[in-house]
């Protein structure tokens, strides 16, 4: 085993500054070292203190720069990326008009192939080291995409798409099938490297109740697989649900009652959940995936995430992109986005909180915060780098900044795939700028 190490400034998360001061949540390093062995993280923390204990381990240099632990995409559609900035319409038509075309493409091996490997390198040119992927209701899309992550050791969290009603005939399984299918890719891919499996109902809409009766027994069977799904993107799909399970509370209670709502379940969205449903998701431990540029892009609404992050009855949030709805594979302007989404709520919040939520906060959220989402000893070795001067304009800008806190709203407002200087899988350089 070898021991390799970078240097810069680096920025990392240890508690949710939602709900603890921010001087026990952040570590900054304005001169760090971390230091990376067998895909972990060895060492990490000032220069002067790491420097002299490293004898001959080669140190790679960056300026202007700050180590951020790599993002964290808790919610991605990859059969999606063929079909992104779809133009004209909201939630249940673009669905019907793109989303329900393109995925039929994926019952080819090798078409689910060529996107994984365009997804998964687009995702290391923006810094992404990890995330949590909706496939299409082939398995053979779904081994596609292990596949390709585990070329790079990747981190990655997905599952076959599960869908017996309301798509078009090509795109639909059976309740019986949707089980067998995903239990036959749980027995494969689950824990297999660094892969996890993701028991993934599409949405109410799409799963008969005897489906979603079946993919319950499977997430009772696999208590600690993820499970991930959509939750109150959009108002006519709220009122469509609220048609569709009569007897529901409310769309919260329609996946609560099949106990889909746990520890280790994420739901995209839930931006128009009521106080009720947020109380289900506190008390189960279920998070919400924060998808602000589809949210913009579907016009589907702004996610207050102060309102989330109540101490009385505390959501996990995790940052996401909701490729295709969503419109860039950037997490920096994915954190642009949701500013302004919590600027619509008139409830902004700081740079550094922004930070926590698309490393540390998103980490938790999927229940991984043991393994990614920090840069400490023990810690897997997935970071990104981030250049502070990626652009004209971001380094006349860098000039007048005047704290850690100004740096890093700049970086998040301005910034894109341009400013990620190198991306880091398991200890190895998988994106290096030009
Ligand atoms: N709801 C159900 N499926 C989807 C999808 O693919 N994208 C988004 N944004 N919402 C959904
Ligand atoms: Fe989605």
């Amino acid at each position: 085993s070898t021991k390799t190490a970078i240097r810069g400034a680096m920025l990392t998360f240890k508690k949710d500054p939602f709900f603890h001061d921010m001087s026990e949540c952040m570590v900054y390093e304005s001169d760090a070292i971390v230091v990376m062995e067998d895909g972990k993280i060895v060492q990490a923390g000032a220069a002067s203190q790491i420097l002299p204990t490293l004898g001959d381990v080669p140190v790679k240099a960056y300026t202007d720069s700050i180590i951020v632990p790599g993002f964290i995409d808790s919610h991605v559609h990859y059969p999606q990326t063929e079909m992104i900035a779809a133009y004209g319409e909201q939630l249940i038509d673009w669905l019907n008009n793109y989303t329900f075309i393109a995925e039929q493409g994926f019952a080819s091996k090798d078409h689910a192939a060529e996107v994984a490997e365009v997804f998964i390198k687009e995702q290391f040119r923006n810094g992404v080291t990890s995330s949590t992927v909706y496939c299409t209701i082939f398995p053979q899309s779904v081994d596609a995409l292990f596949e390709e992550a585990a070329k790079h050791n990747m981190r990655v969290m997905a599952g076959k798409v599960c869908m017996d009603r309301n798509a078009p005939p090509e795109l639909l399984d059976t309740a019986q099938r949707a089980y067998d299918e995903s239990k036959a890719l749980i027995q494969k891919w689950h824990k297999n490297g660094r892969a996890e499996y993701v028991i993934t109902p599409r949405f109410i809409p799409t799963s008969t109740p005897e489906q979603m009766e079946a993919v319950g027994a499977l997430a009772m069977e696999f208590p600690d697989t993820l499970i991930q799904s959509h939750v109150s993107e959009n108002v006519n799909e709220v009122a469509w649900v609220k048609e569709l399970c009569p007897e529901a509370q409310d769309y919260t209670d329609a996946y609560a009652k099949y106990g889909l709502l746990r520890d280790r379940a994420i739901y995209g969205h839930g931006i128009h959940l009521t106080e009720r449903e947020l109380n289900v998701f506190s008390e189960t431990g279920a998070a919400i995936a924060h998808c602000p540029t589809s949210n913009f892009f579907l016009g589907s609404g702004c996610l207050n995430v102060k309102k989330l992050k109540n101490a009385d009855r505390p959501v996990r949030i995790g940052l996401a992109t909701d490729l295709g709805a969503g419109t860039s594979f950037s997490i920096l302007q994915t954190m642009n986005e949701a500013y302004k989404a919590a600027q619509m709520n008139n409830a902004p919040y700081s740079s550094l909180h922004a930070f926590y939520l698309a490393s540390r906060g998103t980490a938790e959220a999927l229940r991984l915060s043991d393994k990614i989402g920090s840069i400490e000893p023990g810690m897997e070795a997935d970071l990104a780098v981030i250049n502070l001067k990626s652009t004209p304009i971001i380094d006349y800008r860098m000039r007048y900044a005047k704290s850690l806190e100004e740096v890093l709203f700049i970086q998040m407002t301005l910034a894109d795939d341009r400013a990620i200087a190198a991306t880091y899988v398991a200890g190895k350089e998988v994106y290096a700028a030009q």
